[in-house]
């Protein structure tokens, strides 16, 4: 009773501050943002910066200038800080920090990627393999927790150049999904954040690491390297060294691809000419569409909620400066497109659209899909061909609209996405679920040290 009571009075009181947020900040020039995540920037301590801008689908190509100038490149504290960098804690996601941290896991994800060669033959053996072992062990139906555990595994046998099905591994598949699955309530901030628990599945993890000899030649380089760095910290090391490998190859693709699975066979269900020009292209290999099957779906669901930069000088365009210098951005990609701002042929789900380069669709709204510029996303080639083999794989398997509809239903399972535009989810449970971030968000703060270098 006294915890809905506490709920009832938080809602309404963010409710109020959005009301009169909205009819104070339109007064105020300084801050161009009007939303609901423009109002909690400022809420949440970016007092700092002189300016805060969400851009949204209007400013198309003003963001495409904004993200490919060489001067933009951190993120800056704002929401992803404040709200997903605690759920992480002590795991360091890339994408979220900056400076020399970002510097250093970002060149150890590179020398990672270069050892992956996603054109042998090997590459898609793996991921069809324990695609085949994983259906039978669930009835053959490819549900949410089927798509994670295929990318966990698969991902694991690439790296460790070992199948996390030998025995000597001890069923750690079921640890690692348990782990994956508790990370993302962390990031959404819809779970308790245990951090002793964390720390127990990073211990098993730096032991995997340390044991493999693949992975210990990389690392071995990389510490000589940046020994200077490492002087009394060798906290920071370790956590790099996790982070570097855990958190772009298991963790967030674990968490990414049925959030992005979800929403691609709900579309797919929907539309019943769809499911046969699918199967079409795929007996033909046509893998201009199949990669269109991922863009139309990162177009219109996107699995990132959020993007942001800090902007640390200012930005011309045609001599006159758009953006100056000291001004956080934001730009919710995660709802770029909705009823409101787009026409009816935007909101069309259609993979032919990224068929052709010079289609409308392609050339404006390319850049979403991983981003560009320096934050950009470096494990894209790495995405777009496991998505090629996985759909490839299941479409050949479930070769009919009625297979496909009983067989792949990858939003099965998935209670915890962290997109914030789930259809059918009124503007109040937005609300009520930014609210609750928010709060959990504040709290894991005062908890925990982010690193610095
Ligand atoms: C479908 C799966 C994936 C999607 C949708 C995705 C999307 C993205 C996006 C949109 C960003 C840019 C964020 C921003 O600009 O603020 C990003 C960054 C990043 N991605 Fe991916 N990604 C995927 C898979 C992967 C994989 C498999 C890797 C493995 C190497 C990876 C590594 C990274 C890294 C390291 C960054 C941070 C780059 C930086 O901040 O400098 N991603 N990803």
């Amino acid at each position: 009773m006294i915890h809905e009571m506490v709920w009832t009075i938080l809602i309404m009181s963010i409710i109020m501050i959005v009301l009169f947020g909205r009819l104070f900040m339109k007064n105020k020039k300084d801050i161009e943002g009007t939303g609901l995540l423009a109002l909690l920037m400022r809420i949440s301590g970016q007092y700092n910066k002189s300016q805060i801008i969400q851009l949204t689908k209007k400013n198309n190509d003003v963001i495409k200038m904004l993200l490919k100038d060489s001067s933009v490149i951190n993120k800056g504290v704002g929401m992803e800080y404040l709200l997903a960098m605690p759920g992480w804690t002590p795991v360091i996601n890339s994408e979220s920090v900056d400076g020399n941290v970002h510097k250093l896991l970002k060149k150890l994800i590179i020398s990672i990627t270069k050892s992956i060669n996603i054109n042998n033959n090997s590459f898609d053996m793996i991921f069809k393999k324990n695609l085949k072992q994983l259906l039978s062990k669930n009835e053959m139906k490819f549900d949410s927790h089927v798509c994670t555990k295929v990318i966990i595994a698969s991902f694991f046998q690439i790296l460790f150049e070992e199948s996390i099905f030998d025995l000597k591994h001890n069923n750690y598949l079921n640890d690692l999904f348990q782990f994956v699955e508790f990370m993302r309530k962390c990031i959404i901030a819809k779970g308790y954040n245990n951090i002793n628990y964390k720390k127990e599945c990073i211990t098993k993890g730096m032991n995997i690491i340390r044991n493999n000899t693949k992975m210990n030649d990389i690392i071995n380089k990389f510490e000589q390297e940046n020994q200077h760095l490492f002087v009394d910290n060798d906290m920071l090391k370790e956590s790099i060294i996790f982070s570097a490998i855990f958190q772009p190859f298991i963790i967030s693709p674990g968490i990414n691809f049925s959030d992005i699975y979800g929403p691609m066979f709900k579309r797919i269900y929907d539309d019943n000419k769809i499911i046969n020009e699918i199967i079409q292209n795929v007996n033909n290999n046509k893998i201009k569409y199949i990669n269109g099957l991922l863009f139309e779906t990162l177009r219109l669901y996107h699995p990132f909620p959020l993007i942001e930069r800090d902007i640390e000088k200012n930005i011309y365009n045609n001599n006159k400066i758009t953006f100056k210098k000291n001004t956080h951005i934001f730009i919710p990609i995660g709802s770029y497109f909705n009823k409101n701002n787009s026409t009816e042929k935007e909101l069309e789900f259609n993979p032919n659209n990224w068929m052709d380069s010079k289609n409308e669709i392609n050339k404006k709204y390319k850049w979403m899909t991983f981003m560009i510029g320096q934050r950009r996303c470096i494990g894209d080639r790495i995405a777009i061909k496991v998505n090629q083999i996985i759909l490839k794989s299941l479409f050949k398997k479930f070769n009919s609209k009625e297979n496909v509809k009983k067989y792949i239903i990858p939003f099965e399972g998935n209670t915890i996405s962290g997109r914030l535009n789930d259809e059918n989810n009124p503007f109040i449970f937005l609300i009520i679920r930014l609210a609750k971030m928010l709060w959990k968000g504040i709290k894991y703060r005062f908890g925990y040290k982010t690193f610095n270098l």
